[in-house]
């Protein structure tokens, strides 16, 4: 009993929990009063704005602009679905169609250069946040939630890579799933591989992500739906968290 309550106390005090949960259990009326006026109502509604979470010197404002970008990837995402058909048989001429025949074809455009901007505001706004040394206490925990976010920035990439069903996309996607069977553990020719049982080039990291063994009409299906639902929500989810936390940690600029 002892020793658990000391692991406890080791945990509760360690580094990264504090970094998440920066107050203790609100076991009082008035420490519930402080939770939620620090965490709901002060949040929406801030007191005062620090000069530095305003000004562009600071900020670049790079963490807007990918904030930006990703609506612009979001809406012009939502036309192309009223044109655009995941099948083998229809990916490319739909895309070659919103090209040249369909009204508003400029938002196939706009989705790609959008997405490409994306990334590259990104990689800015978290040079910028290591320039300014924003990843140190008390913000560890939303450099975390960023280097999350970037994932999920290069992985709404790489799946929307596919999406065109062209040469240069299958091939393109090939090439960059292929690591997955080189991934320790759970590919079937990474490190580490004998500690999961039957794995195979059907069975393993690569061909989950594939939804089999090559890449196939399951592989377009699969991307699409990871594109166009699941990355996004996920990244939407993790964009919430991350600004609720810019305003906790007293927004952006040099530590308190
Ligand atoms: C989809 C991607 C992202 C979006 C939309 C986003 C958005 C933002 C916004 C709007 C801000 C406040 C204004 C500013 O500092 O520009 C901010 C701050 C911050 N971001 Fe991001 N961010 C993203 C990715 C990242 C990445 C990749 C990192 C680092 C790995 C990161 C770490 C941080 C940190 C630590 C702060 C606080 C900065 C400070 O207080 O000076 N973010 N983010």
């Amino acid at each position: 009993m002892a020793n658990l309550r000391k692991l406890q106390e080791g945990i509760v005090n360690s580094q990264i929990w504090k970094s998440i949960f920066r107050v203790g259990i609100p076991n009082t009326n008035r420490k519930r009063v402080l939770a939620v006026l620090g965490s709901l109502i002060l949040h929406l509604h801030p007191v005062k704005v620090r000069r530095s979470g305003v000004r562009m010197s600071y900020t670049w404002c790079m963490g807007g602009t990918s904030f930006f970008l990703f609506l612009v990837e979001t809406v012009t995402g939502l036309l192309l679905m009223f044109y655009y058909r995941p099948t083998i048989e229809y990916a490319y001429p739909d895309i070659m169609d919103l090209r040249e025949q369909a009204p508003f074809g400029i938002m196939r455009e706009m989705h790609r250069w959008g997405a490409h901007a994306m990334v590259i505001a990104v990689w800015l706004h978290m040079f910028r946040v290591f320039m300014t040394g924003s990843y140190k206490p008390p913000r560890e925990f939303n450099w975390n939630v960023g280097v999350i976010l970037l994932v999920l920035t290069l992985l709404l990439s790489f799946t929307g890579y596919l999406l065109p069903w062209d040469q240069l996309s299958i091939w393109a996607v090939t090439v960059g799933s292929n690591m997955g069977r080189a991934t320790p553990v759970l590919g079937h020719e990474g490190p580490g591989h004998e500690l999961i049982p039957g794995l195979n080039n059907v069975y393993d990291a690569r061909a989950f992500l594939f939804g089999g063994g090559e890449i196939g009409p399951h592989t377009l299906l699969r991307f699409y739906i990871l594109h166009c639902i699941f990355i996004p929500l996920i990244a939407s989810l993790f964009m919430a968290v991350h600004f609720w936390r810019i305003r906790r940690d007293g927004f952006s600029g040099p530590a308190l």
